[in-house]
């Protein structure tokens, strides 16, 4: 997400230190970040952090005498992309649910007609207070999107529900209402991602250097397309994303179950994840002594889950393969899309700089019956992005 215009409004809750770190990653994506605070934000958090964070003058007066003599309220609302109040207080919640409109926050709110995203913090009993819980009600009825509070420890002291969301959630929130392209809207995504495991032992396992982060792109952007999103993911230090039905998995074994049982139901699936050809024979009930000397595993061959789609693809399904390979990328993958009866193979170098596992960057080549799309160096979140409007988009 870049070039949007972000209205970040800062309503007075303890959480309001936190927001500075979203400010600043907003601006540095690339977004023009403009900072509204009530007066009671402000006893938390400084205008001129907020102002330096994110090189706009902090939007605070209703009555200021401007240079700019535009109502500034209302200029503001017609060129915002998307709305967030963080935190949201109860007091806020309960204003905008009624349309009070009584200082800047809330008549610029007012006077806006972009996406709104809420992020509720506050005490757990003032959260679970049955008119806030209305207040909230009537917020997500005018279509604001509200993002769950977090549960944990809370700065009174108590422990329960009202924390609010890490500034990364808070992003991928943004991120998910924000986009307006919702052309997989109604259709239902699978996606899988990351590595899987193979126990050898009850201490130690098989496994590859997939990071997640692949998968995880690609979960987010059919999201951010209006897709339903289902992701099956083995282990990894990604954070669950918003909206989307994360199901954990650890082996191979695992990964086959959960795809194939929702195979039937899903209209486009996405094989990210990177699974483990071969498995050990058996697994020790107790832990492999060491002993003297070489040491050998049998191994067998797991399922082929791609190769079990691609036999049972229904008419219409859009199948999206994986390739990596260190060497003769092209010419393996190309072999992977008839083998598997894929609609697509996404091959994937980790022999160039700036691609494959751990980093944020990939090269990748859409192959499909038609040939080659080379996609180039490119954010892994552009990448997913790119290979959904090719696959998916170009179909309709
Ligand atoms: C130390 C302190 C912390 C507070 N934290 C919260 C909070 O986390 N959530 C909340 O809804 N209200 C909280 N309040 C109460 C709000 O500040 C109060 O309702 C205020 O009127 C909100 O004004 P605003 O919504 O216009 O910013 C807190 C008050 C104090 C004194």
């Amino acid at each position: 997400m870049k070039d949007k215009c972000v209205l970040v409004g800062i309503s007075g809750g303890i959480a309001a230190f936190k927001i500075c770190s979203l400010v600043s990653s907003l601006k540095k994506k690339g977004n023009d970040v403009h900072v509204l605070m009530t007066k009671e934000a402000e006893q938390f958090v400084t205008p001129l952090t907020l102002q330096t964070l994110s090189g706009n003058r902090v939007i605070r007066d209703l009555f200021s005498l401007d240079e700019n003599p535009e109502v500034h309220h209302i200029a503001l609302a017609r060129k915002a992309d998307v709305f967030v109040i963080a935190p949201a207080t109860g007091n806020i919640i309960a204003k905008i649910a009624n349309g009070i409109a009584d200082d800047m926050l809330t008549s610029t709110f007012l006077a806006a007609d972009c996406p709104k995203l809420i992020v509720p913090a506050m005490n757990t009993y003032m959260l679970e207070n049955p008119v806030t819980q209305d207040n909230i009600a009537k917020c997500a009825s005018y279509g604001m999107h509200i993002l769950d509070s977090a549960s944990g420890y809370l700065a009174c002291g108590d422990t329960g529900k009202g924390r609010m969301p890490e500034a990364s959630v808070i992003q991928d929130a943004i991120e998910m209402v924000v986009s307006k392209d919702r052309y997989l809207s109604g259709k239902r995504v699978l996606v899988s991602a990351g590595p899987t495991r193979e126990a050898l032992d009850p201490v130690r396992y098989v496994t590859n250097h997939s990071s997640g982060k692949m998968g995880y792109e690609l979960a987010k952007a059919a999201r951010n397309a209006g897709a339903e999103v289902t992701l099956v993911a083995g282990a990894n230090n990604l954070e669950d994303p918003v909206g989307i039905d994360v199901i954990p998995i650890v082996s191979a074994a695992d990964l086959a179950e959960e795809i194939l049982a929702r195979q039937s139901e899903s209209d486009i699936i996405i094989m990210a994840a990177a699974v483990a050809d071969y498995t050990p024979v058996s697994r020790a009930d107790q832990k492999i002594k060491k002993s003297e000397g070489e040491f050998s595993i049998p191994m067998k061959r797991t399922v082929d889950v791609l190769a079990a789609l691609g036999k049972r693809k229904r008419e219409g399904q859009i199948l999206i393969g994986f390739a990596m390979e260190t060497q003769n990328l092209i010419e393996n993958a190309s072999k992977k899309l008839a083998a598997k009866n894929a609609d697509y193979i996404i091959a994937n170098s980790i022999a160039d700089e700036g691609a494959g596992f751990g980093v944020d960057t990939n090269i990748v080549t859409i192959i499909s019956k038609e040939g080659l799309n080379p996609l180039g160096l490119l954010s892994k979140e552009e990448t997913a992005e790119r290979i959904l409007e090719f696959c998916v988009k170009r179909e309709d």
